[in-house]
Protein backbone atom coordinates (compact mmCIF):
# COMPACT_ATOMS: atom_id res chain seq x y z
CA UNK A 1 0.00 0.00 0.00
CA UNK A 2 3.04 2.08 -0.45
CA UNK A 3 2.22 5.67 -1.43
CA UNK A 4 -1.60 5.55 -0.43
CA UNK A 5 -2.05 8.00 2.49
CA UNK A 6 -4.69 6.31 5.00
CA UNK A 7 -7.67 8.34 5.26
CA UNK A 8 -8.28 9.61 8.56
CA UNK A 9 -11.45 8.71 9.89
CA UNK A 10 -13.81 11.94 10.10
CA UNK A 11 -13.81 12.90 13.71
CA UNK A 12 -17.19 12.52 15.84
CA UNK A 13 -19.12 16.26 16.57
CA UNK A 14 -20.53 15.52 20.03
CA UNK A 15 -23.09 17.90 18.89
CA UNK A 16 -24.19 15.97 16.39
CA UNK A 17 -27.70 15.30 17.54
CA UNK A 18 -28.44 13.53 14.78
CA UNK A 19 -26.48 10.42 15.74
CA UNK A 20 -29.42 7.72 16.99
CA UNK A 21 -26.53 6.50 19.42
CA UNK A 22 -27.58 9.68 21.80
CA UNK A 23 -31.11 8.60 22.07
CA UNK A 24 -30.21 4.52 22.17
CA UNK A 25 -28.02 5.47 25.32
CA UNK A 26 -30.59 7.94 26.68
CA UNK A 27 -28.07 10.19 26.88
CA UNK A 28 -28.91 13.59 24.68
CA UNK A 29 -29.89 15.22 27.87
CA UNK A 30 -26.24 17.31 28.65
CA UNK A 31 -25.70 18.05 25.02
CA UNK A 32 -29.00 19.09 24.31
CA UNK A 33 -28.39 21.50 27.59
CA UNK A 34 -25.09 22.91 26.33
CA UNK A 35 -26.30 23.75 22.83
CA UNK A 36 -29.72 25.74 24.57
CA UNK A 37 -26.74 27.59 26.66
CA UNK A 38 -24.33 28.49 23.96
CA UNK A 39 -25.63 27.81 20.70
CA UNK A 40 -28.85 27.24 20.42
CA UNK A 41 -28.91 27.31 16.30
CA UNK A 42 -25.86 25.26 15.97
CA UNK A 43 -24.20 24.39 12.18
CA UNK A 44 -23.33 20.41 12.66
CA UNK A 45 -21.00 20.20 9.07
CA UNK A 46 -20.96 16.41 9.81
CA UNK A 47 -24.36 14.88 10.22
CA UNK A 48 -25.02 11.37 8.86
CA UNK A 49 -27.01 12.68 5.91
CA UNK A 50 -25.11 15.48 5.39
CA UNK A 51 -25.10 18.98 6.97
CA UNK A 52 -27.58 20.14 8.80
CA UNK A 53 -28.79 22.99 11.17
CA UNK A 54 -30.06 21.90 15.00
CA UNK A 55 -32.71 24.19 16.62
CA UNK A 56 -32.58 23.79 20.05
CA UNK A 57 -34.51 26.62 22.09
CA UNK A 58 -38.18 26.22 22.53
CA UNK A 59 -38.99 30.05 20.92
CA UNK A 60 -37.02 29.16 17.55
CA UNK A 61 -38.47 25.98 17.17
CA UNK A 62 -41.88 27.48 17.37
CA UNK A 63 -40.86 30.05 15.13
CA UNK A 64 -39.50 27.79 12.24
CA UNK A 65 -42.73 25.24 13.04
CA UNK A 66 -45.15 28.04 12.08
CA UNK A 67 -43.83 29.71 9.05
CA UNK A 68 -43.81 27.33 6.10
CA UNK A 69 -43.63 29.86 4.04
CA UNK A 70 -39.41 30.18 4.83
CA UNK A 71 -39.28 26.41 5.76
CA UNK A 72 -40.50 23.89 3.92
CA UNK A 73 -41.60 20.37 4.39
CA UNK A 74 -41.52 19.36 0.57
CA UNK A 75 -40.71 16.26 -0.56
CA UNK A 76 -39.02 17.60 -3.66
CA UNK A 77 -36.47 18.98 -1.20
CA UNK A 78 -35.93 16.15 1.04
CA UNK A 79 -38.62 16.01 2.82
CA UNK A 80 -39.45 16.40 6.95
CA UNK A 81 -36.63 13.97 7.84
CA UNK A 82 -32.71 14.41 7.83
CA UNK A 83 -32.04 11.97 5.59
CA UNK A 84 -33.86 13.27 2.30
CA UNK A 85 -37.05 11.27 1.45
CA UNK A 86 -39.49 11.06 -1.74
CA UNK A 87 -42.53 10.18 0.36
CA UNK A 88 -45.37 11.90 -0.83
CA UNK A 89 -48.02 12.61 2.37
CA UNK A 90 -49.67 15.68 3.32
CA UNK A 91 -47.08 15.65 5.79
CA UNK A 92 -44.20 16.41 3.07
CA UNK A 93 -46.47 19.26 1.48
CA UNK A 94 -46.67 22.67 2.00
CA UNK A 95 -49.98 24.80 2.10
CA UNK A 96 -52.04 25.56 0.53
CA UNK A 97 -51.87 21.89 -0.93
CA UNK A 98 -50.98 20.67 1.90
CA UNK A 99 -54.35 22.36 3.58
CA UNK A 100 -56.29 20.56 1.49
CA UNK A 101 -55.14 16.93 1.73
CA UNK A 102 -54.89 17.05 5.20
CA UNK A 103 -58.69 18.00 4.96
CA UNK A 104 -59.51 15.02 3.97
CA UNK A 105 -58.40 12.92 7.05
CA UNK A 106 -59.92 14.85 9.61
CA UNK A 107 -62.95 13.22 10.23
CA UNK A 108 -61.21 10.49 11.60
CA UNK A 109 -60.61 12.62 15.21
CA UNK A 110 -63.93 14.43 14.94
CA UNK A 111 -65.77 14.34 18.38
CA UNK A 112 -68.43 11.30 16.89
CA UNK A 113 -65.38 9.24 15.77
CA UNK A 114 -63.52 9.57 19.40
CA UNK A 115 -66.70 8.95 21.39
CA UNK A 116 -67.05 5.69 19.65
CA UNK A 117 -63.16 4.73 19.62
CA UNK A 118 -63.46 5.46 23.52
CA UNK A 119 -66.15 2.99 24.20
CA UNK A 120 -63.62 -0.03 22.74
CA UNK A 121 -60.46 1.83 23.62
CA UNK A 122 -61.58 1.67 27.70
CA UNK A 123 -62.78 -2.11 27.26
CA UNK A 124 -59.65 -3.33 26.05
CA UNK A 125 -57.45 -1.23 28.39
CA UNK A 126 -59.84 -2.91 30.96
CA UNK A 127 -59.16 -5.98 29.58
CA UNK A 128 -55.42 -6.21 29.03
CA UNK A 129 -54.62 -4.70 32.34
CA UNK A 130 -56.97 -7.71 34.17
CA UNK A 131 -54.95 -10.13 32.19
CA UNK A 132 -51.99 -8.76 33.33
CA UNK A 133 -49.86 -11.41 36.48
CA UNK A 134 -49.44 -10.40 39.50
CA UNK A 135 -46.74 -10.94 41.53
CA UNK A 136 -44.23 -11.54 38.66
CA UNK A 137 -42.40 -9.55 36.28
CA UNK A 138 -43.53 -8.80 32.67
CA UNK A 139 -42.40 -6.12 30.30
CA UNK A 140 -44.91 -3.50 30.28
CA UNK A 141 -43.49 -2.29 27.03
CA UNK A 142 -44.78 -5.50 25.27
CA UNK A 143 -48.16 -6.54 27.42
CA UNK A 144 -49.40 -2.86 28.19
CA UNK A 145 -47.96 -0.38 25.50
CA UNK A 146 -47.50 -2.60 22.35
CA UNK A 147 -51.02 -4.38 23.09
CA UNK A 148 -53.05 -1.06 23.31
CA UNK A 149 -51.66 0.66 20.35
CA UNK A 150 -51.34 -2.07 17.74
CA UNK A 151 -55.52 -2.83 18.97
CA UNK A 152 -56.56 0.90 18.23
CA UNK A 153 -53.98 0.74 14.92
CA UNK A 154 -55.79 -2.72 13.62
CA UNK A 155 -59.31 -0.69 14.30
CA UNK A 156 -58.30 2.50 12.23
CA UNK A 157 -57.27 0.51 9.34
CA UNK A 158 -59.93 -2.17 9.77
CA UNK A 159 -57.69 -4.95 10.07
CA UNK A 160 -57.91 -8.17 11.74
CA UNK A 161 -57.84 -7.88 15.32
CA UNK A 162 -55.92 -11.19 16.21
CA UNK A 163 -53.08 -10.17 13.18
CA UNK A 164 -52.15 -7.01 14.84
CA UNK A 165 -48.65 -7.98 15.24
CA UNK A 166 -48.27 -7.78 11.98
CA UNK A 167 -48.91 -4.10 12.13
CA UNK A 168 -46.47 -3.57 14.75
CA UNK A 169 -43.93 -5.71 12.67
CA UNK A 170 -44.68 -3.49 9.82
CA UNK A 171 -44.18 -0.35 11.67
CA UNK A 172 -40.88 -1.66 13.37
CA UNK A 173 -39.67 -2.16 9.44
CA UNK A 174 -40.55 0.72 8.21
CA UNK A 175 -39.11 2.95 10.47
CA UNK A 176 -36.05 0.63 11.22
CA UNK A 177 -32.47 2.67 11.68
CA UNK A 178 -29.91 0.14 8.92
CA UNK A 179 -27.33 0.99 11.26
CA UNK A 180 -28.99 -0.22 14.30
CA UNK A 181 -26.87 -3.95 15.22
CA UNK A 182 -30.45 -5.34 15.93
CA UNK A 183 -32.55 -3.57 13.41
CA UNK A 184 -34.79 -6.58 11.89
CA UNK A 185 -33.92 -5.61 8.20
CA UNK A 186 -30.13 -4.83 6.45
CA UNK A 187 -30.93 -3.35 3.31
CA UNK A 188 -33.00 -0.79 1.81
CA UNK A 189 -34.25 -3.69 -0.73
CA UNK A 190 -35.21 -5.76 2.33
CA UNK A 191 -37.31 -2.58 3.82
CA UNK A 192 -38.63 -2.12 0.45
CA UNK A 193 -40.28 -5.33 0.12
CA UNK A 194 -41.92 -5.35 3.58
CA UNK A 195 -43.50 -2.33 2.36
CA UNK A 196 -45.21 -3.83 -0.32
CA UNK A 197 -46.81 -6.40 2.11
CA UNK A 198 -48.18 -3.82 3.93
CA UNK A 199 -49.52 -1.81 1.00
CA UNK A 200 -50.79 -4.83 -0.71
CA UNK A 201 -52.75 -5.81 2.46
CA UNK A 202 -54.25 -1.92 2.51
CA UNK A 203 -55.20 -2.14 -0.78
CA UNK A 204 -57.21 -5.29 -0.44
CA UNK A 205 -59.12 -3.24 2.23
CA UNK A 206 -59.20 -0.32 0.25
CA UNK A 207 -60.96 -1.83 -2.75
CA UNK A 208 -63.04 -3.68 -0.21
CA UNK A 209 -64.01 -0.46 1.41
CA UNK A 210 -64.86 1.96 -2.01
CA UNK A 211 -67.54 -1.23 -2.64
CA UNK A 212 -68.57 -0.62 1.06
CA UNK A 213 -71.23 1.72 3.27
CA UNK A 214 -68.58 3.81 4.80
CA UNK A 215 -67.57 3.10 8.42
CA UNK A 216 -65.52 4.66 10.98
CA UNK A 217 -61.77 3.46 9.72
CA UNK A 218 -59.23 5.59 8.39
CA UNK A 219 -59.63 3.23 5.03
CA UNK A 220 -63.41 3.73 4.27
CA UNK A 221 -62.74 7.15 5.16
CA UNK A 222 -60.73 8.19 2.93
CA UNK A 223 -62.38 5.63 0.07
CA UNK A 224 -65.35 6.86 0.51
CA UNK A 225 -63.44 11.01 -0.24
CA UNK A 226 -64.50 12.46 -2.99
CA UNK A 227 -61.18 13.91 -3.72
CA UNK A 228 -58.97 10.78 -2.34
CA UNK A 229 -61.48 8.29 -4.13
CA UNK A 230 -59.78 8.29 -7.42
CA UNK A 231 -55.99 9.88 -5.75
CA UNK A 232 -53.15 8.14 -7.17
CA UNK A 233 -52.32 5.17 -5.80
CA UNK A 234 -48.68 6.12 -4.43
CA UNK A 235 -50.67 9.21 -2.50
CA UNK A 236 -52.96 6.28 -0.52
CA UNK A 237 -50.44 3.63 0.17
CA UNK A 238 -48.06 6.72 1.54
CA UNK A 239 -50.73 8.01 3.71
CA UNK A 240 -51.53 4.04 5.00
CA UNK A 241 -47.51 4.14 5.94
CA UNK A 242 -48.01 7.65 8.16
CA UNK A 243 -51.03 6.41 10.25
CA UNK A 244 -49.17 3.11 10.71
CA UNK A 245 -45.96 4.76 12.24
CA UNK A 246 -47.65 8.14 13.41
CA UNK A 247 -50.36 6.28 15.32
CA UNK A 248 -48.30 3.71 16.26
CA UNK A 249 -44.97 4.17 17.70
CA UNK A 250 -45.71 7.45 19.53
CA UNK A 251 -48.67 6.79 21.43
CA UNK A 252 -46.74 3.27 22.86
CA UNK A 253 -43.90 5.66 23.71
CA UNK A 254 -46.31 7.49 26.08
CA UNK A 255 -47.48 4.69 27.28
CA UNK A 256 -44.19 3.06 28.42
CA UNK A 257 -42.57 6.97 29.11
CA UNK A 258 -45.54 7.18 31.44
CA UNK A 259 -44.76 4.69 33.43
CA UNK A 260 -41.18 5.65 33.75
CA UNK A 261 -41.94 9.06 34.58
CA UNK A 262 -43.86 8.06 37.57
CA UNK A 263 -41.47 5.55 38.08
CA UNK A 264 -38.57 8.16 38.40
CA UNK A 265 -41.41 10.58 40.35
CA UNK A 266 -43.32 8.10 42.87
CA UNK A 267 -45.05 11.58 44.29
CA UNK A 268 -46.31 12.43 41.43
CA UNK A 269 -48.24 9.54 41.65
CA UNK A 270 -49.13 10.11 44.42
CA UNK A 271 -50.27 13.02 43.99
CA UNK A 272 -52.29 11.97 40.82
CA UNK A 273 -54.20 9.08 43.09
CA UNK A 274 -55.17 12.02 45.73
CA UNK A 275 -56.84 14.36 42.87
CA UNK A 276 -57.74 12.49 39.72
CA UNK A 277 -59.26 15.17 37.99
CA UNK A 278 -55.20 16.01 37.35
CA UNK A 279 -55.38 13.60 34.39
CA UNK A 280 -55.90 15.93 31.87
CA UNK A 281 -53.25 17.99 32.66
CA UNK A 282 -50.80 14.92 33.81
CA UNK A 283 -51.37 13.36 30.21
CA UNK A 284 -49.96 16.36 28.75
CA UNK A 285 -46.72 16.42 30.95
CA UNK A 286 -46.39 12.95 30.10
CA UNK A 287 -46.32 13.57 26.95
CA UNK A 288 -44.13 16.72 27.26
CA UNK A 289 -41.47 14.89 29.02
CA UNK A 290 -41.28 11.95 27.10
CA UNK A 291 -41.53 13.57 23.57
CA UNK A 292 -42.22 10.31 21.33
CA UNK A 293 -40.76 12.40 18.37
CA UNK A 294 -37.39 13.77 18.51
CA UNK A 295 -37.59 16.31 16.15
CA UNK A 296 -38.93 17.06 12.37
CA UNK A 297 -36.88 18.65 9.41
CA UNK A 298 -37.49 21.37 7.41
CA UNK A 299 -35.53 23.01 3.90
CA UNK A 300 -34.74 26.39 4.17
CA UNK A 301 -36.67 28.47 1.28
CA UNK A 302 -34.63 31.57 1.26
CA UNK A 303 -32.10 33.05 3.35
CA UNK A 304 -32.91 33.13 6.97
CA UNK A 305 -31.47 34.58 10.47
CA UNK A 306 -32.35 32.69 13.49
CA UNK A 307 -30.67 33.92 16.63
CA UNK A 308 -27.56 35.88 15.07
CA UNK A 309 -27.26 32.43 12.36
CA UNK A 310 -27.20 33.10 8.76
CA UNK A 311 -29.15 29.96 7.69
CA UNK A 312 -28.48 29.54 3.58
CA UNK A 313 -31.52 28.26 1.22
CA UNK A 314 -31.42 25.18 0.86
CA UNK A 315 -30.15 23.95 4.07
CA UNK A 316 -31.72 21.42 6.26
CA UNK A 317 -32.91 22.55 9.60
CA UNK A 318 -34.07 20.28 12.45
CA UNK A 319 -36.32 21.08 15.03
CA UNK A 320 -35.53 19.58 18.26
CA UNK A 321 -38.50 18.84 19.72
CA UNK A 322 -37.00 17.27 22.26
CA UNK A 323 -34.68 20.11 23.86
CA UNK A 324 -37.56 22.69 23.51
CA UNK A 325 -39.47 20.67 25.68
CA UNK A 326 -36.59 20.82 28.31
CA UNK A 327 -36.43 24.45 27.54
CA UNK A 328 -35.47 26.05 31.07
CA UNK A 329 -36.97 29.84 30.40
CA UNK A 330 -40.13 27.87 29.10
CA UNK A 331 -40.68 24.92 31.68
CA UNK A 332 -39.53 25.56 35.35
CA UNK A 333 -37.64 22.46 36.32
CA UNK A 334 -38.17 21.08 33.16
CA UNK A 335 -36.24 17.68 33.38
CA UNK A 336 -38.81 16.86 36.19
CA UNK A 337 -42.57 15.30 35.73
CA UNK A 338 -45.16 17.44 37.42
CA UNK A 339 -48.85 16.37 36.76
CA UNK A 340 -49.92 20.24 37.71
CA UNK A 341 -47.65 22.02 35.19
CA UNK A 342 -49.41 25.06 34.51
CA UNK A 343 -48.21 25.24 30.82
CA UNK A 344 -47.44 21.26 30.33
CA UNK A 345 -50.36 21.90 27.02
CA UNK A 346 -47.35 24.23 25.45
CA UNK A 347 -45.39 21.13 24.49
CA UNK A 348 -43.96 20.97 21.11
CA UNK A 349 -44.33 17.03 20.81
CA UNK A 350 -47.28 17.28 18.83
CA UNK A 351 -45.45 20.19 17.09
CA UNK A 352 -46.44 23.98 16.75
CA UNK A 353 -47.39 24.78 12.94
CA UNK A 354 -49.73 23.70 10.23
CA UNK A 355 -48.75 20.03 10.40
CA UNK A 356 -49.29 20.23 14.18
CA UNK A 357 -50.66 16.16 14.66
CA UNK A 358 -53.96 15.04 13.44
CA UNK A 359 -53.86 12.56 15.77
CA UNK A 360 -53.39 14.66 18.87
CA UNK A 361 -56.93 13.89 20.65
CA UNK A 362 -57.01 10.39 19.97
CA UNK A 363 -53.41 9.77 21.22
CA UNK A 364 -54.23 12.16 24.42
CA UNK A 365 -57.69 9.76 24.93
CA UNK A 366 -55.92 6.85 24.56
CA UNK A 367 -53.55 8.09 27.46
CA UNK A 368 -56.02 9.18 29.55
CA UNK A 369 -58.28 5.84 29.16
CA UNK A 370 -55.18 3.40 30.58
CA UNK A 371 -54.55 5.71 33.54
CA UNK A 372 -57.83 5.97 34.78
CA UNK A 373 -58.37 2.33 34.19
CA UNK A 374 -55.07 1.81 36.46
CA UNK A 375 -56.49 4.22 38.86
CA UNK A 376 -59.78 2.68 39.05
CA UNK A 377 -58.04 -0.62 39.90
CA UNK A 378 -55.43 0.78 42.41
CA UNK A 379 -53.08 -1.11 40.54
CA UNK A 380 -49.55 -1.01 42.69
CA UNK A 381 -46.86 -1.39 39.88
CA UNK A 382 -42.66 -1.64 40.68
CA UNK A 383 -40.84 -0.38 37.78
CA UNK A 384 -37.94 -2.95 37.75
CA UNK A 385 -34.74 -1.54 35.57
CA UNK A 386 -34.38 1.42 33.46
CA UNK A 387 -35.58 1.45 30.19
CA UNK A 388 -33.93 0.19 27.03
CA UNK A 389 -34.22 2.46 24.20
CA UNK A 390 -34.81 1.92 20.40
CA UNK A 391 -31.64 3.11 17.63
CA UNK A 392 -33.49 5.63 16.46
CA UNK A 393 -32.53 9.41 16.29
CA UNK A 394 -36.18 9.96 15.44
CA UNK A 395 -39.02 8.41 17.65
CA UNK A 396 -37.77 8.18 21.38
CA UNK A 397 -39.23 4.26 21.65
CA UNK A 398 -38.66 2.48 24.79
CA UNK A 399 -38.40 -1.31 23.58
CA UNK A 400 -38.60 -2.68 27.20
CA UNK A 401 -39.43 -1.62 30.73
CA UNK A 402 -39.51 -4.85 33.24
CA UNK A 403 -42.39 -4.30 36.24
CA UNK A 404 -44.22 -6.36 38.57
CA UNK A 405 -47.79 -5.37 39.91
CA UNK A 406 -48.05 -6.17 43.51
CA UNK A 407 -50.07 -9.04 44.33
C1 LIG B 1 -47.92 14.74 12.67
C2 LIG B 1 -46.39 13.64 17.11
C3 LIG B 1 -50.02 10.45 17.63
C4 LIG B 1 -51.15 11.10 12.98
C5 LIG B 1 -47.19 14.71 13.83
C6 LIG B 1 -46.04 15.52 14.09
C7 LIG B 1 -45.60 15.20 15.32
C8 LIG B 1 -46.49 14.19 15.86
C9 LIG B 1 -44.39 15.78 16.04
C10 LIG B 1 -45.40 16.55 13.13
C11 LIG B 1 -45.78 17.94 13.57
C12 LIG B 1 -45.11 19.03 12.78
O1 LIG B 1 -44.42 18.75 11.79
O2 LIG B 1 -45.29 20.21 13.16
C13 LIG B 1 -47.26 12.71 17.65
C14 LIG B 1 -47.23 12.24 19.02
C15 LIG B 1 -48.26 11.34 19.18
C16 LIG B 1 -48.93 11.25 17.89
C17 LIG B 1 -46.23 12.71 20.05
C18 LIG B 1 -48.69 10.57 20.39
C19 LIG B 1 -48.42 10.91 21.62
C20 LIG B 1 -50.65 10.35 16.43
C21 LIG B 1 -51.77 9.48 16.14
C22 LIG B 1 -52.06 9.65 14.82
C23 LIG B 1 -51.15 10.64 14.29
C24 LIG B 1 -52.47 8.58 17.16
C25 LIG B 1 -53.12 9.01 13.98
C26 LIG B 1 -54.21 8.50 14.37
C27 LIG B 1 -50.38 12.15 12.52
C28 LIG B 1 -50.48 12.69 11.16
C29 LIG B 1 -49.56 13.75 11.07
C30 LIG B 1 -48.91 13.83 12.37
C31 LIG B 1 -51.41 12.19 10.06
C32 LIG B 1 -49.25 14.65 9.87
C33 LIG B 1 -49.90 16.01 10.08
C34 LIG B 1 -49.58 17.03 8.99
O3 LIG B 1 -48.52 16.93 8.36
O4 LIG B 1 -50.41 17.93 8.77
N1 LIG B 1 -47.46 13.90 14.92
N2 LIG B 1 -48.29 12.08 17.00
N3 LIG B 1 -50.30 11.04 15.29
N4 LIG B 1 -49.43 12.87 13.21
FE1 LIG B 1 -48.95 12.54 15.13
Amino acid sequence: MDGIAETPAPAIDPFDVGRPELYHKDAWRPVFEKLRADDPVYYCETGRSGPYWAITRYEDIVRVDSDPATFSSSHLLGGVTLEDKSNVTFMQMDPPQHTAKRKSVTPIVAPKSLAQMEVLIRDRAAKTLDALPRGEEFDWVDRVSIELTSMMLATLFGHPIEDRRTLVRWSDTITADLDDPDSPIRTEAQRGEVMREFYLSMLDIWKRRREEEPRFDIVSILAHDPDMRNAPVEEITGLFGLFLVGGNDTTRNSMSGGMWGFAQHPDEWRKLKADPKLLGNAVSEIIRYQTPVIYERRTALRDVEIAGKTIAKGDRVGMWYISGNRDESVFEDADSLKIDRPNARQHLSFGMGPHRCVGSRLAEMQLRVLWEEVLKRDLEIEVLEKPSYAFSNLVRSPTRLPVRIKA
